[in-house]
């Protein structure tokens, strides 16, 4: 009897969690269930009578196979713990445990948590009244925030305290405002830079005819270079709103390393580079958007031309195994330093910007790079010493079988 006692308070409070924190998708919707399972099983013992006349089997068959509240407890993926009308831990599930380490029953919960939100929150608890969720972050060992909220379970005085991690939430939006400050700027510098012309085209150089052409084509550069940022910027937002390539076609990777060195021809003679390239006889097939490699390995080639240009030489390779193919852009250029190279594919990150934007650059052409070859379940990897060059490479795995379309 007790324990079914408890059971059903722990069953209420979990219910009353759920409802609470707005539990994600698929946990809640499980959870869910198992609560409705589990309150269908317990409701014999408010009547019995009407039960049993409807569903003797499931009445009869319940009680083995559905779960204890604690069991229920310790399946949320989510930091719960349960504590008695002194504060006192009764059970902290395994989340919990693995969130702040082991939360032995016996200790209190205010020693444990000693912010003085949490100190409020659990002091409120033990009044017994009502309080909003409150915020509560952990350094060690690693950056954490978590949404707290209090629940009182029956009328004895006990809680339980749910732990909503954000890490992630605020994480990404501290991404999202970081970009949006990013972009921002990057279009305000051209910006600013064509209103101080405008200014001056209508002040004290307007009846200079020899600065007005100079200006004008100043603004023109950087008109395009806002435009250039645009593209990109929409590049991005169209791959972000399909994370995933879709079934593409097959696509032959030697024939679209032909395609893209031709196209980028002229951009390669202009920088006195000499070409190598070195491809198998035979076509090497991965399932793609063929337009979303091209422009993934346009980009690589570009920027070989533009920072690697003093290397004199480029060379690009395609070569397969059992499972996946690697084309290889390399330059003979300055390299990248050892400490850049994990942050280069990041929007915006530019090792230095004068020089990316004397090429023409937006910071954007890798983090597109990067993007595109997760889409296609494929990865890029950097090699680079300081002097020596660069060498990006993407990985793609090959189509199981080329002669599907
Ligand atoms: N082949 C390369 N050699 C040296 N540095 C490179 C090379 N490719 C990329 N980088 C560095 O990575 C940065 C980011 O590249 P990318 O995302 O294409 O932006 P962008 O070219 O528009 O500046 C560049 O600004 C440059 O500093
Ligand atoms: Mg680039």
């Amino acid at each position: 009897m007790r324990l079914r006692d408890n059971a059903l308070l722990l069953t209420v409070a979990l219910a009353a969690i759920v409802l609470l924190a707005g539990l994600s998708g698929q946990v809640a919707a499980g959870i869910a269930a198992a609560l409705a399972v589990f309150v269908a099983a317990l409701a014999p013992r408010a009547g019995p009578a009407r039960q049993e006349a409807k569903a003797p089997t499931l009445a009869a068959a319940a009680p083995d196979n559905l779960p204890s509240g604690s069991e229920l407890a310790a399946a949320i993926a989510d930091p719960l713990i349960l504590a008695d009308r002194h504060g006192v831990v009764i059970f902290a599930n395994a989340a919990a445990s693995l969130a702040f380490g082991r939360v032995h029953p016996g200790e209190l919960v205010a020693l444990r948590f000693r912010s003085p939100e949490m100190q409020e929150l659990i002091e409120a608890a033990l009044s017994g009244m009502a309080v909003r969720p409150v915020d509560y972050g952990e350094r060690v060992p690693i950056e954490r925030s978590f949404k707290v909220s209090v629940t009182r379970i029956g009328e004895d005085g006990r809680f339980a305290l749910h732990f909503r991690d954000q890490s992630e939430t605020r994480r990404i939006d501290r991404m999202r405002a970081d970009f949006i400050a990013n972009a921002s700027h990057e279009l305000r510098t051209p910006l600013a830079s064509i209103s101080g012309f405008i200014e001056t085209l209508r002040g004290p150089a307007r009846n200079d005819a020899e600065a007005r052409e100079r200006f004008l084509q100043i603004m023109h550069t950087q008109t395009g270079r806002m435009a250039r940022l645009i593209d990109d910027l929409l590049s991005l937002s169209r791959l972000e709103m399909k994370p995933l390539a879709g079934a593409g076609t097959t696509v032959d990777l030697v024939a679209l390393a032909r395609e893209v060195t031709d196209s980028l021809g002229q951009m390669i003679r202009e920088n006195e580079m000499a070409l190598e390239l070195d491809l198998p006889a035979e076509p090497v097939f991965v399932l793609a958007n063929a337009d979303e490699i091209v422009q993934v390995v346009e980009n690589l080639v570009e920027n070989a031309c533009k920072y690697g240009q003093s290397g004199k030489r480029l060379d690009i390779a395609l070569s397969n195994d059992e499972e996946e193919a690697s084309l290889s852009v390399r330059d003979h250029g300055p390299g990248i330093p050892a400490e850049h190279i994990p942050r280069v594919t990041e929007r915006f990150y530019r090792v230095d910007v004068e020089t990316s934007r004397a090429q023409k650059g937006t910071g954007l052409g890798l983090a597109i790079v990067k993007h595109i070859l997760t889409r296609h379940k494929g990865r890029l990897t950097i090699r680079s010493a300081p002097g020596e060059g660069a060498t990006f490479t993407l990985h793609l795995p090959l189509a199981k079988d080329p002669t599907t379309r």
